[in-house]
């Protein structure tokens, strides 16, 4: 019989969360970089929208932080699926990545059915475990118009992975009532001669799921061209991804309606 211990330690897990003594195996410990994101102290009375949201690490913090309403959206089916078009050099390599999500749900299947789940979505199950309300829903960042409106829309770590992030900064912009926080990693870290430069490297032929490394000035021109009128970057910073052990570079934008 498959325990709480052996999901954490060896189930497929994207962000490391710590419960009862535990920490899962993550690829990304963000809580250690928390400070980064220039997150409010309290989030009470707000609805927050997270999008690209994963193993729902940032959408359980929001709701653990007084949010009213969270609700969590990716294009991950968790059944084995892909939930992106990668080049098509590497769609083998990443339908290999994402059958883990089948193969996780199969080996733990005890434990989600216990909490009611019929799949491996990780931010379900966290949710169910730490005793949180928050939704969940497929969907895709290029068609937000079904989730409505929300005080604050979270986009982390996703633009570069999108073939089309001018769409998808538009799509935010829509769905945002008052505040959009935008974290970009695989970020292009411009030397002085580029910095004011709106840089977009195509890195596709390295992984095929990475099509861009984006500078500041990029993703600040591309909220200004969708409407947001305030834009700041408000930190820089490396974080550590444990499955390769090396640094990748993020900045964090906040965008005001
Ligand atoms: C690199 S992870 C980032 C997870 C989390 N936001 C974070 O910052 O740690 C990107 C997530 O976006 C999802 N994704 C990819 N394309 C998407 C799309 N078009 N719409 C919504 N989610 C997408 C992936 O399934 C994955 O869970």
């Amino acid at each position: 019989m498959v325990d709480l211990k052996e999901l954490f330690e060896k189930g497929r897990w994207y962000h490391c969360f710590r419960y009862d003594g535990l920490t899962s195996n993550g690829t990304y410990d963000v809580a250690n970089y928390i400070e980064h994101y220039k997150f409010d102290k309290y989030y009470g009375g707000k609805t927050v929208l997270d999008v690209g949201c994963s193993d729902g690490y940032f959408s359980t913090w929001m709701k653990e932080h007084g949010a009213d309403r969270v609700l969590g959206v990716d294009s991950n089916k968790y059944d084995g699926s892909l939930a992106f078009v990668p080049s098509i050099a590497f769609k083998q390599i990443h339908q290999e990545k994402y059958a883990q999500y089948a193969d996780d749900y199969a080996v733990y299947r005890p434990l989600y059915e216990k909490y009611g789940l019929t799949n491996s979505n990780k931010l379900l199950f966290m949710a169910k475990l730490m005793e949180l309300d928050i939704e969940f829903r497929t969907g895709s960042i290029y068609d937000l118009s079904a989730f409505g409106e929300f005080d604050l829309v979270m986009c982390n770590d996703l633009l570069e992975h999108l073939r089309d992030p001018i769409t998808a900064i538009e799509q935010l912009y829509l769905a945002t009532k008052g505040k959009c926080i935008i974290t970009v990693s695989s970020a292009l870290k411009t030397g002085w001669f580029d910095r004011k430069k709106a840089l977009a490297l195509y890195q596709g032929h390295v992984s095929g799921g990475s099509f861009f490394s984006l500078s500041e000035e990029a993703v600040k021109a591309m909220c200004a061209s969708a409407g947001f009128k305030k834009i700041e970057v408000v930190s820089r910073f490396e974080m550590l991804n444990r499955r390769h052990g090396t640094p990748n570079s993020h900045f964090v934008l906040h965008a005001y309606k």
